[in-house]
């Protein structure tokens, strides 16, 4: 069934937005969050990486524990009404991570050893997976506690934004390498064992044996969170598949983007059978598509001199606008032919000073809930 942004907001519990890098991912997640706390929702947005202003209307920045409310004075201020409440969190895998430690350690006495262990400090960003993974873990944690009726969530900027979907599957592989096999706890053979024992003496011999004390903690501590982890490859898809998980894919009129967003409709829906809801195709200039054009044509004669290469000059301007429209409305009315009977397709429109207060995010909230341009 076909849904507008308005059901979606009305009746989703979660909405993912993905798409290409730069495209405006961040912006529209947020504007979808003030959009469903204007409908009266209580709407948290987890945004990975806004641009420095963005996060500063959102009131987020790293290291913050938990989600940060929007506070009604700072409505008030903007002039923007809001019935619901919004509250908004920056995704920082380190800080999830800690988290998750935590909550898997078993006795505070390991999640302290581990969360000092200067290795642990400086790895979970590059263990693969595990960003995505604190994404899926944080979110779950949000649906379940039932502070929020809607979770909007912003992906990260890469052509693998749906790498959260593997984000298990690809710890698993990680921990399939074998270096890290060796200090799998429970597992291994006995030559396993005694080849560890001999690499434990090698690190020492070569690091010393205060750091080989910190990576052998952290290993035999880490590799079993990851283990864990690791296991919930079906429970993270079948979480992600549910029929109140909406899926919107955001892009802009450019090439690559619209390429991207082919990949990211065939991999939803196709490979991952995601709810697919529908496209917003961002930055556009459709709302001046009907304006009419100041005529500037020169005339052979009149006007002569510094007035005439004036108006030369802006019809050239004039010429390459309206071509730039015209790309813009065959690209909407393409989007629009390609996507499937349930899905959506929304033009925004482009915002000359960009998407950074809560007025600009109002602006764009008011027209992801209007379908037709
Ligand atoms: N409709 C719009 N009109 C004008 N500027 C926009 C619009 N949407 C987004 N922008 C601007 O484009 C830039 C990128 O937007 P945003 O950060 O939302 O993209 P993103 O897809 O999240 O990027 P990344 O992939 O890097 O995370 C920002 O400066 C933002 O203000
Ligand atoms: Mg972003």
């Amino acid at each position: 069934m076909k849904h507008t942004t308005r059901e979606l907001l009305e009746t989703m519990r979660v909405i993912v937005c993905c798409g290409a890098g730069g495209v405006g991912k961040t912006s529209v997640a947020a504007s979808l969050a003030l959009a469903g706390a204007k409908l009266g929702k209580r709407v948290l947005v987890l945004t990975i990486d806004p641009s420095k202003r963005l996060a500063e209307t959102l009131g987020v920045s790293r290291h913050q524990q938990e989600p940060v409310p929007i506070s009604a004075q700072r409505f008030a201020d903007a002039g923007v009404e809001v019935s619901g409440s919004l509250s908004a969190w920056m995704l920082d895998p380190q800080t999830v991570s800690d988290a998750v430690v935590q909550r898997l350690s078993g006795s505070n006495e390991s999640a302290k050893q581990l969360l000092n262990n200067k290795i642990y400090k400086n790895v979970t960003a590059m263990v693969a997976g595990m960003q995505e993974y604190t994404a899926v873990e944080a979110l779950h944690g949000f649906v379940k506690d039932d502070a929020y009726d809607l979770i909007i969530l912003d992906t990260p900027p890469s052509r693998n934004a749906l790498h959260f979907l593997d984000a298990p599957n690809r710890i698993t592989e990680f921990l399939d390498g074998r270096v890290f096999r060796f200090f799998l706890p429970k597992e291994g053979s006995l030559f396993q064992k005694a080849t560890s024992k001999i690499l434990e003496r090698v690190l020492h011999i070569a690091l010393g044996k205060d750091s080989t004390t910190e990576l052998l903690t952290f290993f035999k501590m880490f590799s079993g969170i990851l283990l864990h982890l690791g296991r919930d490859a079906k429970g993270v898809r079948a979480f992600f598949a549910e029929p109140t998980v909406a899926f919107v894919i955001v892009t802009s009129p450019e090439k690559e983007a619209l390429l991207e967003a082919e990949y990211f409709k065939r991999k939803t829906t196709v490979e991952l059978g995601l709810n697919l809801c529908g496209v917003y195709l961002n930055r556009t200039l459709l709302d001046i598509e009907k304006h009419s054009w100041p005529e500037a044509k020169v005339k052979d004669k009149e006007p002569q001199g510094e007035l005439r290469s004036a108006l030369e000059k802006l019809q050239v301007l004039a010429d390459s606008e309206k071509q730039l429209i015209e790309g813009h409305r065959k690209v909407y009315d393409e989007l629009c032919d390609k996507v499937s009977a349930e899905q959506f397709t929304v033009a925004l429109p482009y915002l000359s000073e960009g998407v950074s207060t809560l007025r600009h995010l109002t602006s764009l909230a008011s027209r992801l809930c209007t379908i037709e341009v």
